[in-house]
């Protein structure tokens, strides 16, 4: 068994807003999954990518995602990299919905607001490894938890599980998977990696052309949470339906100085798998396909990072990495026109993301 036990001092979480007395070190793995050019680590604190190492057109190695220098330093961030998000990611107004008349009051952490799941989520929490099987052919690692009920205001048990298997050639899947044990509850698991395709620290994201499949977006006030309408993204900054390179259009974002916005996958309906973005990096040669079941995918170009301290010595400002997180539209539980994220019992949930790396500029890409 390979599962190395990481020497963590423990910290004080409590003190820092965390109530995980629960956590103890020897809990914590780290697992490494490879094939063909990818190298791929992991940790069942958070259910999480720590690293993916894949070679640029030159042969020369990177690690293309951004996460702390330490354990310790993400299990005492409130932030979710490489992370499995849920209950509930992304925003719910004021932290609250009704459910089958019931209202439902959730961790408000953002504000009044909700976001990614309250102020632990299975971001910060130890997921089971429910089957580790790194010498078979297309290498894999499945981590299950058991959310209970009321566990941040979320109604019901529900079993999550989240796979990750190496396969093909150079391609990744993620598959999450939830069941709703006793009560009908809001289910949307989202996986919160940090990209940067020319290496964790290399500097900024904002040089990289991405291509979105999304003819709309969900309109949000100014606290990024969807008003419930839908706009096109024609002639707006947020037309990335041909590539385009992330920094040319920012300055028309004063806000939110970037990309956080959803954007309603083309064809998405929960069943059906469509291409949802692909990113090309000219330097490295790097190219990331993602295609998915889910209706929706978060585009965030990294723009509150802030002194991050990452692996290798870097530290991580503005723009160091970018997110596409397939998703369930954001606070979906308050919008009835929203396809819904509500899983009854005796439902699964199941969200599909395939992720394809190679270093050959694809179709449209120059
Ligand atoms: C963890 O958080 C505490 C309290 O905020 C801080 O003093 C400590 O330096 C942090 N440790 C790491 C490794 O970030
Ligand atoms: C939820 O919050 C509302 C408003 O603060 C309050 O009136 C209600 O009693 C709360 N419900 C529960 C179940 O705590
Ligand atoms: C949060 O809710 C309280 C009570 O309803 C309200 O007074 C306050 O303005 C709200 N804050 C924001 C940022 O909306």
């Amino acid at each position: 068994m390979a599962k190395m036990l990481l020497v963590l001092c423990f910290l004080s979480l409590a003190a820092s807003g965390f109530a995980q007395a629960s956590i103890k070190k020897q809990d914590i793995g780290v697992y490494d999954l490879k094939k063909g050019d990818i190298s791929l680590k992991l940790t069942n604190y958070g259910a999480k990518m720590m690293s993916l190492v894949f070679p640029d057109k030159n042969g020369k190695l990177g690690d293309i995602l951004l996460d702390y220098r330490t354990l310790e330093g993400y299990i005492n961030s409130t932030s979710h990299h490489g992370a499995t998000v849920g209950r509930v990611a992304n925003r719910i107004r004021n932290a609250h919905f009704t459910l089958n008349g019931i209202r439902y009051n959730l961790t408000a952490n953002s504000g009044n607001n909700s976001i990614h799941g309250g102020k632990i989520g299975f971001s910060h929490v130890i997921w089971k490894v429910k089957e580790y099987q790194k010498e078979a052919p297309n290498p894999s690692i499945t981590f299950t938890y058991h959310s209970f009920d009321g566990e941040e205001g979320f109604p019901g048990d529900l079993l999550a599980t989240v796979s990750y298997t190496l396969y093909g050639k150079n391609q990744l899947s993620i598959i999450m998977k939830a069941k709703a044990l006793n009560k009908a509850t809001p289910v949307n698991l989202v996986n919160h990696a940090f990209w940067n395709l020319g290496g964790h620290n290399s500097g900024t994201i904002l040089n990289e052309q991405v291509q979105i499949f999304a003819s709309k977006i969900t309109v949000v006030d100014s606290q990024l949470i969807p008003t419930g309408e839908f706009a096109s993204v024609k002639g707006t900054p947020f037309d990335f339906l041909k590539p385009h390179i992330v920094g040319s259009r920012i300055n028309q974002l004063p806000e939110t100085k970037g990309y956080d916005h959803n954007f309603v996958i083309d064809g998405g309906n929960g069943k059906k798998i469509n291409p949802a973005a692909i990113v090309f990096d000219k330097t490295s040669g790097r190219v990331m396909e993602i295609s998915t079941n889910a209706p929706g995918v978060q585009f965030y170009s990294g723009n509150k990072i802030n002194n991050v301290k990452g692996k290798d010595g870097a530290v991580y400002q503005a723009y160091a990495g970018l997110c596409l997180e397939t998703q369930a539209f954001p606070d979906a539980v308050n919008h009835p026109n929203f396809p819904s994220t509500i899983v009854n019992p005796g439902e699964e949930y199941k969200h599909y993301m395939f992720f394809k790396f190679s270093t050959k500029a694809p179709h449209g890409f120059s």
